[in-house]
């Protein structure tokens, strides 16, 4: 990787993203692609070229691609899980249309492609614990089917034209920069914000509904070492199992009880996300990604908690 546009730059993912691959690969070398009205602020915007990047507008794309002579393209641009079930044709629009647009661009412009799939990939049949990396996939949400055809094209691009996509399976993702907008698993970042305010929080999902997670740092390392890793080892490519920690809002609610032992979380219930997160698995089985590019998380629940928050109390001091 020398030249690096990030689609979504301003996003959940790709605000820290870009900025890591900005330390790695040098500041130039990395555009932030932003839609209009998510404009990048602060260090992401001082730090590094920004461009309008509508993934519904090819010609816009290919015009950035050419411009900064781009060789990989983190397309992040999605809706998450609950705001995809009340706008499905969008999400489909930007989620697979702008996927065709972004592999038609790569094909033509010779560009590696990393498109996140997710837990929402599987369905109710599929296996609920270690759930294997080849499997059933019969999801019933609209994210689900648009994250099941972004690995079945990306891996058809590579199959048919030879353009490099990889791609993993990313849990629900915890961070204290950026929060995430409508996703099932968005409580485990809620409960932070609560605990940290020294508030009681009010939990959407029921007790005893364990979902795979991961820590940010984790996932941004799973992000540049799959598009880094050596192509010959690759067995599978779109997308990997990846895992760091399963729990049940129980389980999170005891990690922070251990450094904050007043906190109090009550259980109201949201059907949508509570439907979402009763077709996902417990728990991914990643031994795939451990042995095709040596995958291995660095935070587990207790070790994300502490750091969690530390770094979050301290940005909303
Ligand atoms: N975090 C996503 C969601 O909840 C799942 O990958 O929508």
């Amino acid at each position: 990787m020398k030249n690096i546009l990030v689609i979504g730059a301003t996003g959940q993912i790709g605000s820290e993203l870009t900025m890591k691959l900005r330390c790695i690969y040098g500041n130039d070398h990395v555009v932030a692609g932003y839609i209009p009205g998510a404009e990048p602020k602060g260090e992401l915007k001082e730090s590094g070229p920004a461009e309008i990047c509508d993934v519904t507008d090819c010609a816009g794309i290919d015009a950035v691609v050419k411009k900064f002579d781009i060789d990989t393209i983190y397309n992040l641009a999605a809706l998450l899980s609950v705001v995809a079930e009340s706008k499905p044709m969008l999400a489909w629009k930007i989620g697979i249309d702008g996927l065709w647009n972004i592999l038609e661009i790569a094909r033509e412009n010779g560009c590696a492609v990393f498109t996140p799939s997710s837990i929402g990939s599987f369905g109710p049949e599929t296996p609920r614990n270690h759930t294997p990396q080849d499997t059933i996939q019969r999801p019933i949400t609209i994210y689900g089917v648009s994250k099941v055809t972004t690995e079945l094209l990306s891996d058809y691009y590579f199959k048919k034209y030879g353009v490099d996509t990889r791609s993993v399976r990313f849990p629900g993702l915890i961070s204290y920069v950026t929060p995430p907008g409508g996703g099932t698993t968005d409580y485990a970042v809620d409960i932070f914000y609560s605990a940290v305010r020294g508030e009681d929080f009010v939990c959407p999902i029921a007790a005893g509904t364990y979902m795979d997670m991961m820590y940010m740092p984790d996932a941004l390392d799973a992000c540049v070492n799959l598009m880094e890793a050596d192509p010959t080892r690759l067995i599978h490519r779109n997308a990997f199992n990846i895992a760091a920690m399963s729990f049940d809002p129980e389980g999170i609610l005891a990690a922070i009880r251990k450094y904050k032992p007043d906190f109090k979380m009550t259980y109201k219930v949201e059907p949508l996300k509570q439907n979402n997160a009763d077709s996902w698995p417990n728990s991914l089985d990643d031994i795939c990604a451990r042995q095709e590019w040596d995958w291995c998380a660095k935070y587990d629940l207790d070790s994300m908690t502490r750091d969690m928050l530390e770094k979050l109390s301290a940005r909303l001091r």
